[in-house]
């Protein structure tokens, strides 16, 4: 079942939370109109990434992709979703699967589809996900066989909830953050084991939600001290004759482990920088282990957006 889910899974994921509200740290614009999130799905289904990610939290994201998909009946991509469940439902298996059957069948109908090929379960930032991952093997099950879902998975936030995910198969796909300063998942060789059992790992925040593009005079107080870590990334790729955004999207992409990386993007232009991204250079390795050095021990506030001050 996951080989017939991976093998359809392109190696680039539009990411598709900025289409259905405001989103990102450098963002000035605001959400973009149904015309402009039309725009930038149809300029990803043709340049081949046929892989997107969304959420029924995500604002509109759905709806603007089924409202897509309806007019244009010509691309069939891979809609990924995800889920999420109330307090009382963590408390009571029989709600959670009701829960879970309900807000797929909504996923669904705002989608205009009639199975998700992977179905995440959207962790909550503060979340002890111990519970969740004592019931979402049994959920996902469920919904596999109501043949809503071709497999089930879980969006994390923290690298030490992987451990807990390695051992279920029914959580088939992970989606986690990993960037050039957000090193953990490799440091504590997460992602190796999760290569090694096979799972479908997407990887997120490639950009930090593009705080890597952020000049200092633009950088909340709260993220000041980030501002050297910018200062050295720009120095590590120059030296790499890079820029920022191909140095931070190699960073990611050469890691084992990485199945596909989900990118946010706001406009058209991204999304044809960031499939050229894809193809770019890798990191010579010394300036890479530079990297390991500079970078890897960044305070948790800053590589984590869940914990920014707004
Ligand atoms: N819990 C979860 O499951 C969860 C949480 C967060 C995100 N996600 C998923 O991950 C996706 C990506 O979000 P992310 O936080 O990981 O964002 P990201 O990809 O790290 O950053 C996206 C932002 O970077 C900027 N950008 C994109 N391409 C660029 C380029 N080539 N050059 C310069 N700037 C560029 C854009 O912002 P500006 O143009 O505004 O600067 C864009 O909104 C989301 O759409 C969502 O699907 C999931």
């Amino acid at each position: 079942m996951i080989q017939e889910v991976r093998s359809l899974v392109t190696p680039l994921t539009l990411g598709t939370v900025q289409l259905g509200m405001a989103y990102g740290i450098a963002n000035q614009k605001g959400k973009p109109d149904m015309e402009t999130g039309h725009k930038i799905l149809k300029s990803a289904a043709e340049l081949g990434v046929t892989t997107w990610d969304t959420s029924r939290h995500y604002g509109v994201s759905e709806e603007v992709i089924g409202n897509f998909l309806k007019n244009n009946t010509s691309y069939s991509p891979y809609v990924i979703s995800k889920f999420k469940w109330s307090d009382r439902a963590l408390e009571n298996e029989k709600l959670a699967k009701q829960e879970a059957l309900a807000q797929v069948r909504t996923s669904l109908q705002a989608l205009g589809q009639d199975q998700l090929p992977i179905l995440l379960y959207h962790t909550d930032k503060d979340q002890d996900i111990r519970r969740v991952i004592s019931i979402l093997p049994g959920v996902c099950r469920l919904l596999r066989e109501e043949g809503l879902i071709k497999a089930g998975g879980i969006s994390l936030y923290y690298p030490k909830d992987v451990a807990a995910i390695l051992e279920e198969p029914e959580i088939a796909a992970v989606q986690l953050p990993i960037n050039v300063f957000d090193q953990r998942l490799v440091a504590n060789k997460a992602m190796d084991e999760l290569a090694d059992v096979g799972k479908l790992v997407f990887a997120r925040s490639v950009f930090l939600q593009g705080l890597f593009f952020l000049t200092e005079d633009k950088l909340p107080s709260s993220l000041k001290g980030v501002a050297y870590y910018i200062d050295e990334l720009k120095k590590l790729a120059d030296r790499a004759e890079m820029t920022v955004a191909q140095f931070a999207f190699s960073y990611v992409r050469d890691i084992r482990g990485v199945s596909s990386i989900v990118f946010g993007a706001d406009n058209v232009e991204q999304v044809k920088q960031n499939v050229q991204l894809w193809n770019g250079k890798s990191i010579p390795d010394e300036i890479r282990e530079n990297a390991h050095k500079i970078f890897g021990n960044i305070d948790e506030r800053i590589i984590t957006p869940g914990l920014w001050k707004s």
